[in-house]
């Protein structure tokens, strides 16, 4: 029995003239401890789809089964529940509270439960321990690298113990010290036989991948098997495509983006690369109306 199993969803924002399909008639199945990489262009429906298995949002149309299960029409606090006990979310950013610990962060999805706060610290201290993250237990988010502090934001996802780790551009503001102290995280969570679907703009970090979706325009393209350890080789060519050949290039790319975009600073500090495949214009894209 698949983890996932979707069919024929849709998912519609807006009204009239106003609608945007950001789904268009997705199929998709994942079997359980697949490592899935999700790469697209910017608003191609990546995080609306991430939402979806997420249990954070419902589709307009078409079926979705939670390890067998149809979860696609369920009431909010009934997906609530059913999210808590299946899935750990991972965001690209806002992922802690800034005014509690390391360790209070972690433990905060065993509030609802009739634990004492001692066990449940203890629980949170031995996550944080599993994610080498031990000697952070009494520092806040703000103290911590941004690396560190996903580390932290993964404890919490697995506090639940969940079978199904999504995760929506948990690399997205890292650099690659952090990101790959991320991916590691997640490889050795996959090792441990859960599933996990992440989505990323790099296409690096597919080489801890089993396979790799590719969307665009709200819908599934191309669905690749891949081998750990090795890019996958449609996302390859996409990288051999962007990656700048020679410093000039490098240098020709960012004074175009300069005059394109004249004041506004990037905190990011990815690569060049990484940044290209981000920046597709929205602009192009228009809102489709379903039939
Ligand atoms: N809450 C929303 N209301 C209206 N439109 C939305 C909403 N969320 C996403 N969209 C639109 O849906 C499309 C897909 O967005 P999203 O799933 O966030 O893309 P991605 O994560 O791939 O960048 C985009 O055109 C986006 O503008
Ligand atoms: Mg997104």
């Amino acid at each position: 029995m698949p983890v996932i199993e979707i069919k024929d969803v849709s998912k519609l924002y807006g009204f009239g003239d106003a609608t945007t399909l950001a789904l268009d008639e997705v199929d998709l199945v994942i079997e359980e401890g697949e490592f899935v990489a999700i790469m697209g262009p910017s608003g191609c429906g990546k995080s609306t789809l991430m939402n979806l298995i997420g249990l954070l949002d419902r589709p307009t149309h078409g079926d979705y089964h939670l390890n067998g299960r149809k979860v696609s029409r369920l009431r909010p606090n009934h997906a609530a529940k059913i999210r808590r006990d299946t899935i750990g979310f991972i965001f690209q950013s806002f992922n802690l509270l800034p005014k509690l610990t390391a360790l209070e962060n972690v433990a905060l999805p065993l509030t609802y439960k009739n634990i004492s706060l001692t066990k449940r610290l203890k629980m949170a201290s031995n996550i944080l321990e599993r994610v080498g993250m031990k000697d952070r237990e009494y520092y806040l988010p703000s103290q911590l690298s941004g690396g560190q502090v996903q580390c932290a934001a993964i404890a919490r996802a697995l506090v639940n113990n969940p079978k199904l780790i999504i995760a929506d551009e948990p690399t997205g503001n890292l650099d690659s010290t952090g990101s790959r102290l991320v991916m590691e995280l997640l490889s050795e969570v996959h090792r441990m036989g859960n599933t996990i679907l992440f989505v990323t703009h790099n296409p690096e970090l597919t080489r801890y991948a089993t396979r790799v979706v590719y969307m665009h325009d709200g819908t599934i393209v191309q669905d690749e098997q891949t081998a750990i350890g090795q890019v996958a080789s449609t996302a390859k060519k996409a990288l051999y495509k962007t990656a700048p050949t020679s410093e000039e290039d490098d240098l020709a790319g960012v004074s175009a983006l300069m005059k394109a975009v004249p004041s506004t600073p990037s905190k990011r500090t990815s690569k060049p690369t990484a940044k290209k495949n981000r920046k597709p214009n929205k602009t192009t894209k228009k809102a489709k109306a379903k039939r």
